[in-house]
């Protein structure tokens, strides 16, 4: 079966495999959205399964919640756990200060919700991820249907004062009709090729009526975890300043490779 994952599934799926090593007993984990984010769901149920492992996870989305409890993990939602001890979740984009573009996935809104809610975050990723500066991924901005039209033309009348390079908008779309989030919202992907100023481009959008979120992670994610697919994978912490170099096995499992749907 592994023969049938490309190296960046394996990447993937190497970063999942030293992340849920973080988890503990008795632990709140914030559950991710993603391909990667799923990797990492599917081998904490299996920790569950097979160790006993005591969590409760808080999903980041519908799609994860229904994938957790597939795998066996209680799930909670983030009200009845009010703090988490940890989230790992998978981005689009990393920089060399851990700051991240998310949303890809649609789930920008309670990823960030429950990241922010929590002790730690652990980001998962394979090694196409990590960039020198964010933005050439389109950056996803949640915005209200009421008015979506307006909100994006006040999102463009204030990229023209923002470090950018790129300032072309576009409404994400599912078949024909707009995508809309679990929160029963729109997305709107920014293509600014390169961010100069993040965290004053964070702060910024966040100001425009209509804007519920954006998809730039300034200051949240604590610990990187970078899959290769050769079997390196490397752990960055921005707290302590630790850099750990391991090589992890990919080593077949029946179970987690069915249903490879997400
Ligand atoms: C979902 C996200 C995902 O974490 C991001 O899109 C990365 O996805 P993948 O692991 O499939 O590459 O932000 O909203």
């Amino acid at each position: 079966m592994s023969g049938e994952l490309s190296p960046i599934d394996k990447a993937k799926f190497l970063a999942a495999k030293r992340a849920v090593d973080f988890v503990e007993d008795g632990m709140r984990v914030g559950l991710g959205t993603g391909s990667t984010a799923a990797w990492m769901v599917r081998l904490l149920g299996e920790r569950v399964r097979e160790e006993g492992l005591k969590i409760a996870g808080v999903p980041t989305s519908t799609r994860t919640a229904e994938l957790a409890r597939d795998m066996g993990i209680r799930v909670i939602s983030l009200d009845e756990a009010k703090w988490l001890d940890l989230t790992i979740d998978g981005a689009d984009e990393v920089d060399g200060d851990l700051n991240l573009v998310k949303g890809g996935g649609g789930a920008l809104l309670q990823e960030k919700i429950v990241a922010t809610a929590s002790d730690r975050m652990v980001v998962i990723a394979d090694a196409a991820k990590e960039v020198e500066a964010l933005g050439a991924f389109p950056l996803p901005v949640e915005v209200i249907p009421f008015g979506w039209q307006t909100t994006q033309a006040l999102v463009e009348e204030m990229l023209i004062s923002m470090d950018v390079l790129g300032r072309d908008t576009t409404l994400r779309m599912n078949g024909g009709a707009p995508y809309v989030t679990d929160e029963g919202n729109h997305i709107l992907d920014l293509h600014l090729n390169r961010i100069g100023n993040a965290r004053e481009l964070a702060l910024v959008m966040n100001q425009i009526p209509g804007v519920v979120e954006n998809g730039l992670f300034i200051d949240i994610c604590d610990t990187l975890v970078i899959g290769h697919g050769s079997g390196r994978v490397e752990t960055r912490d921005i707290n302590d300043g630790t850099v750990e170099d391991m090589r992890l096995d990919f080593v077949e499992d029946d179970n987690l490779f069915r249903d490879l749907s997400d």
